[in-house]
């Protein structure tokens, strides 16, 4: 008797008291991943038959539950929940962390559930508890199902209850085992040609039937392609890209996800009333002169496609429309939905297109998303996700991305096939919605790769002010140079610092080669220079304007110049230099007179005044002694006639 579950999924065990519940949940599962009623009632009431605690003791489940999900642990619920409204309980639990409830019930006649509960000493209610429970079981049969259960597994008697096996399923968007190299493609949109030529740049060989249509593509390295959907509308040959893609998935050469254009493709081809909108008139009249076979194949492989893949160990997830952090691996309706169409704010923009939810601006997650659906003109990467949608059929280009060297490789488009309705190579206004303030504040743990460092929130709360008040915009500040690590204090007599003890730090830390350049004494800036002068600035190590606008923007003019046939070889519109700046002197003269000035004139008129002069070479020595108290003395040999002072600290 095998019982299938989803390797993630919330599990409802189901059946009257004295069925087995707590017996199948030890048999099958580890204790941690069973959350029993009686324990939580124990945890909240000390007592773990008191009923009248069981509204609290499930508050507390259901939040355990839902921590657990979150991090994505199977649960076992063992509790009776023989009444919907528990039930509904779990079902809600289970909707808001993308997991499927799964419905396990142990069905044993009365009579034995009655027999066992007789020689339980902690179960002392009546028969007809029971009974009315074995009613409440028959009634709970038949509402699983529309109550939300994706998986119902009954089990009758005794026998079939001991004979069970759990078996664990991968979700159909699980293909962590697959590790490429991929070949992503974006929105193809009827662009055969395109993809041929796309293919043949990638080194893929086309397989064309006995009339010369492509029919499956094979890469000699064995690679594997990617479709990011929207494989069909607007484009010249939508049955032509089908075929071909259809065969390398058949063949096993190519995997697809599905665009919001076969998701509508489908559900018109399956009787169902759709606009005749954005292209789908096209595909419906090349469609017509297709076999109805074909036509008949077409519907059962999209109907066939899973909304997002996990692949290469969980590093890479390919969904239509892009996937929040929280979907990846996740399979609901609204993981669907958002895999589909992604999420949009509800408003519409000037051209009554709908304004979408930046979730790539707010992505953190460590995988990959790669995704198409929305035309732009170059992709760019945004916080480990990218669009590939470069607007082929508007006569942009198509683009594929290849796994996991991440290169982009694209063709133009032929021509415009479609024309957008709203202008595609405006190129987007840069706004700073990727500065997001609960990246730094709080307390933060950081992984280095090597080591981890917790920064506390107070901490981190200092740290923003002084970089709110004094840094450079956050937005223009993208790159901050490490600081140097001081070496150990030198034992070599006159010396604060010497190249043995840096040596013998290095040889300990495990470096067995160094590089020494000579370095001029200079000042650390970092430079952004742009060619078109918006966003440059020079900056310390700090984060902080290095002179100010006077002396800025001359210098920065100036690098610009030089920089110009950089720009080009290049081909970049920005340049970040991790400088010496010299003359150090340059900035030292102002820091002296505004910083150092003021506390060497306390210091001169502190100390020693006005007999010594070690103040130039030698350090103060403060001590303290029973007879004269506080003693400052140079640390020199005192000359005839230099007054010692003393005095309070
Ligand atoms: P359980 O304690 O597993 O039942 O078994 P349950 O469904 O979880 O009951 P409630 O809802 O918490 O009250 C009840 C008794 O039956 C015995 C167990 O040892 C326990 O004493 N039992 C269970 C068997 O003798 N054979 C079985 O196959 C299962
Ligand atoms: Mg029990």
């Amino acid at each position: 008797m095998i019982i299938d579950v989803p390797e993630l999924s919330l599990v409802a065990l189901v059946g009257i008291s004295g069925s087995g519940k707590s017996t199948f949940a030890r048999t099958h599962w580890k204790p941690t991943q069973v959350l029993s009623s009686d324990f939580f009632r124990g945890l909240v009431a000390d007592d773990e038959n008191d009923q009248s605690a069981s509204s609290d003791a499930f508050e507390v489940l259901h939040y355990v539950a839902g921590k657990r999900l979150a991090a994505g642990r199977l649960t076992v619920v063992d509790a009776t929940n023989l009444q919907s409204h528990a039930r509904a309980g779990l079902v809600k639990v289970a909707r808001e962390h993308d997991v499927l409830p799964v419905a396990i019930v142990l069905d044993v006649p009365e009579a034995l559930a009655w027999e066992r509960t007789q020689a339980r000493e902690d179960r002392t209610f009546g028969r007809q508890v029971l009974t009315r429970m074995h009613r409440d079981l028959r009634r709970s049969l038949n509402q699983l199902a529309k109550e939300g259960f994706r998986k119902i597994h009954v089990l009758r008697g005794t026998e079939q209850i001991e004979a069970a096996e759990i078996r664990y399923e991968k979700l159909f968007n699980d293909r962590k085992d697959e590790h490429g190299p991929f070949d992503i493609i974006g929105d193809v949109h009827g662009c055969r040609a395109e993809l041929e030529a796309l293919l043949v740049k990638l080194g893929w060989e086309l397989v064309r039937d006995d009339r010369g249509r492509p029919v499956d593509a094979v890469h000699p390295d064995l690679r594997k392609a990617v479709f990011v959907g929207d494989l069909v509308d607007r484009g010249p040959d939508s049955p032509g890209v089908l075929r071909l893609v259809m065969g390398m998935v058949a063949a096993g050469h190519a995997i697809c996800v599905p665009g919001n254009h076969e998701n509508k493709l489908a559900r018109k081809l399956n009787g169902r009333n759709v606009q005749l909108t954005h292209g789908l008139p096209e595909t419906l009249e090349q469609l017509a002169t297709e076999d109805p076979a074909f036509v008949a194949e077409v519907r059962t492989f999209i109907d066939g496609l899973v909304s997002h893949y996990v692949l290469d160990n969980g590093n890479l997830v390919v969904a239509h429309a892009g996937l929040k952090e929280a979907y990846h691996g996740r399979a609901s309706g609204r993981v669907r939905s958002f895999a589909l169409y992604g999420e949009t704010t509800g408003e519409t923009d000037e051209y009554g297109l709908p304004v979408r939810h930046p979730w790539a601006r707010e992505y953190r997650g460590s995988a990959a998303v790669v995704y198409g659906h929305v035309p732009t003109p170059v992709p760019e990467w945004i916080n480990n996700t990218i669009c590939l949608d470069t607007g082929c059929v508007f006569g942009g280009a198509l683009t594929a991305l290849r796994w996991p060297s991440r290169e982009l490789v694209a063709v133009p488009a032929a021509k415009e096939y479609y024309a957008p309705v709203k202008p595609l190579f405006t190129t987007p206004a840069r706004s700073d919605e990727g500065l997001d303030i609960a990246d730094v504040i709080g307390r933060k743990h950081i992984d280095f790769g090597y080591g981890r460092t917790t920064v506390p929130a107070e901490n981190a709360a200092a740290a923003l002010e002084v970089m709110g008040r004094f840094a450079v915009a956050p937005e223009t500040l993208v790159w901050l140079p490490p600081t140097m690590a001081p070496c150990t204090s030198s034992t070599v007599d006159g010396y604060l610092e010497h190249p043995s003890s840096a040596f013998a730090d290095l040889r300990a830390a495990g470096v067995d080669r160094v590089v020494c350049e000579e370095k001029h004494m200079g000042s650390r800036a970092v430079v952004r220079v742009s060619a078109s002068g918006t966003g440059d600035a020079i900056w310390t190590r700090t984060g902080r304007p290095f002179f100010g606008p006077e002396l800025d923007e001359p210098l920065l003019a100036g690098v610009r110049a030089a920089a110009a046939p950089i720009f080009d070889e290049l081909d970049t519109d920005w340049l970040l230099l991790d400088a010496e700046l010299l003359p150090w002197s340059a900035k030292a003269g102002g820091l002296i007179r505004d910083h150092y000035a003021g506390v060497g004139a306390a210091g001169r008129a502190a100390l020693c005044r006005p007999r010594c002069r070690c103040w130039s070479r030698w350090s103060h020595v403060v001590t303290t002694s029973p007879s004269s108290g506080t003693v400052w003395n140079c640390g020199r040999p005192r000359s005839p006639g230099t007054r010692r002072r003393t005095g309070p600290m």
